[in-house]
């Protein structure tokens, strides 16, 4: 059921197919150098995109600036101790920067971190501290078909079959994504983050749970674990959270804000580090680099993302708009995730090589044929890995519309009519930090 009406409007604009046309040409066909006026449907990432509520918008007005003691601060405070069950938090500019405070202070060069699928940030500041970032996801993970419920699990036999090839004391760090951002979006389930924590007791590692979707997560667990089907969303989403050592979070997606992010933790030892970085990296440890404004309306967002009547709206929105895709006939990863419907290109263009980047291709033609913008996720952003050829239309939270969807899964439509014509992409730039290398790098057309 629909949960919010709109009170204020941005106009969106279709440009002209010759003017789209034009427009990928000069962004490389990478989507990222477009600018945003030329997109209609915008789809690129949920994070810091989406509609903040009246009672955020009010909250920033009221804002304490403060370099020093900020009342916004306390307020953060409450908030994260009420809806996540932890006691320290140091704030920062935004996810990104609470992963290097806190990897900063956990890992140390030739050091391993474990976690059920790194997000690209994730991955690249575990590789900045000189560590190695490996990946333990189950094998359903990466099977686009596979209707399991919690296919963005962590495997504890993957995780186990590394202890005994490094050792468990090379192993100080194991983070567990919650929802599995690069696997899919897929949940993961209580059981398994109880398992998890067994697991980091074991080999005496900080468990780490990067909550950016904790919100989302928990609503599938009450709906797909049989432990939970009764239980309030608030109370799931802090008993999974609870069994971590310290969060990294970014709250430009479930702290329902534009920018900012924070560590959390209850280990003070911990928590000391933590701020000593910050104060180096993001900015005094009551602000971390956030306007104090930003502080008070992700305190406010933290609080409405465990809403049901939120989460509800949320959630069957991308599933809707996953179903009319499939109904569609397009390959849809299932099940469909809480932030993003994401698409196998391998499936839709087979006449493509990963090598020719068939997600980007897919990317570039619906952005050509109705001025969509989506994201590769697989062999242009994942060089040397086996993941399927996805690409990800994410939805920005509280911000589009049924309408916006239709021309979505039309624009889709249109390039499944025309797929057999697709060809594939070559690299024309090649930027320094392989990681990474998606955000910036341009291509150009196979000529052959
Ligand atoms: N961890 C996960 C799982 C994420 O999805 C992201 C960001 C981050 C950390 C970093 O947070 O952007 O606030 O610095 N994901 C965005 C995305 C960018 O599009 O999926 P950030």
């Amino acid at each position: 059921m629909v949960a919010y009406k709109s009170k204020m409007v941005e106009r969106i604009r279709l440009p002209a197919r010759d003017q789209r046309e034009r427009n990928l040409e000069a962004a490389g066909y990478n989507l990222f150098n477009l600018s945003s006026d030329d997109v209609f449907v915008d789809l690129l990432t949920d994070s810091g995109t989406g509609a903040m509520s009246d009672a955020q918008w009010a909250a920033l007005i009221r804002g304490d600036e403060s370099y020093a003691g900020s009342r916004s601060f306390a307020e953060l405070e409450d908030a994260v101790m009420d809806v996540m069950g932890f006691s320290n938090v140091v704030p920062t500019h935004q996810g990104r920067g609470a992963e290097n405070v806190l990897y900063g202070a956990l890992l140390s060069a030739d050091d391993v971190a474990l976690n059920n699928t790194h997000f690209d940030t994730t991955r690249a500041h575990v590789s900045n501290q000189g560590a190695d970032p490996v990946d333990c996801p189950v094998s359903a993970a990466h099977d686009p078909d596979s209707e399991e419920p919690f296919k963005g699990n962590f495997s504890l036999e993957r995780a186990r079959a590394v202890v005994d090839e490094v050792g468990a004391d090379q192993i100080p760090l194991v983070i567990q994504t919650i929802t599995n951002n690069s696997a899919a979006g897929q949940a993961v389930s209580v059981e398994n983050t109880r398992r998890v924590r067994e697991f980091a007791n074991e080999i005496d590692a900080t468990f780490v749970i990067d909550a950016c979707r904790f919100a989302e997560n928990a609503y599938f667990v009450r709906q797909r674990e049989d432990e939970f089907t009764e239980a309030a969303i608030a109370d799931i989403a802090r008993e999974q959270l609870g069994y971590a050592d310290a969060l990294v979070m970014s709250g430009k997606k479930d702290g329902l804000v534009n920018a900012g992010g924070f560590v959390a933790t209850d280990d003070g030892a911990l928590f000391d580090r933590c701020k000593q970085r910050a104060i180096l990296y993001e900015g005094f440890p009551t602000y971390g680099g956030m306007a104090g404004r930003d502080v008070a309306a992700m305190a406010v967002g933290l609080r409405e993302a465990v809403e049901d009547a939120y989460l509800e709206d949320r959630i069957e929105q991308v599933r809707e708009f996953g179903a009319r895709l499939a109904a569609a006939g397009l390959p849809v990863y299932t099940p469909t995730s809480g932030h993003a419907v994401y698409l196998d290109a391998g499936a839709l263009f087979p006449h493509l090589d990963p090598g020719e980047f068939p997600g980007q291709a897919l990317v570039c033609e619906l952005y050509r044929e109705g001025g969509v913008r989506g994201v590769e996720l697989g062999s242009f952003a994942f060089p040397d890995t086996d993941r399927p050829e996805l690409v990800r239309l994410a939805v920005p939270r509280r911000t589009y519309h049924r309408e916006h969807f239709e021309h979505v899964v039309e624009t889709a439509e249109t390039v499944l009519e025309k797929r057999e014509t697709v060809s594939g992409l070559e690299l024309a730039s090649d930027p320094e930090m392989p990681e990474i290398r998606h955000f910036t790098a341009e291509l150009e057309p196979r000529s052959s």
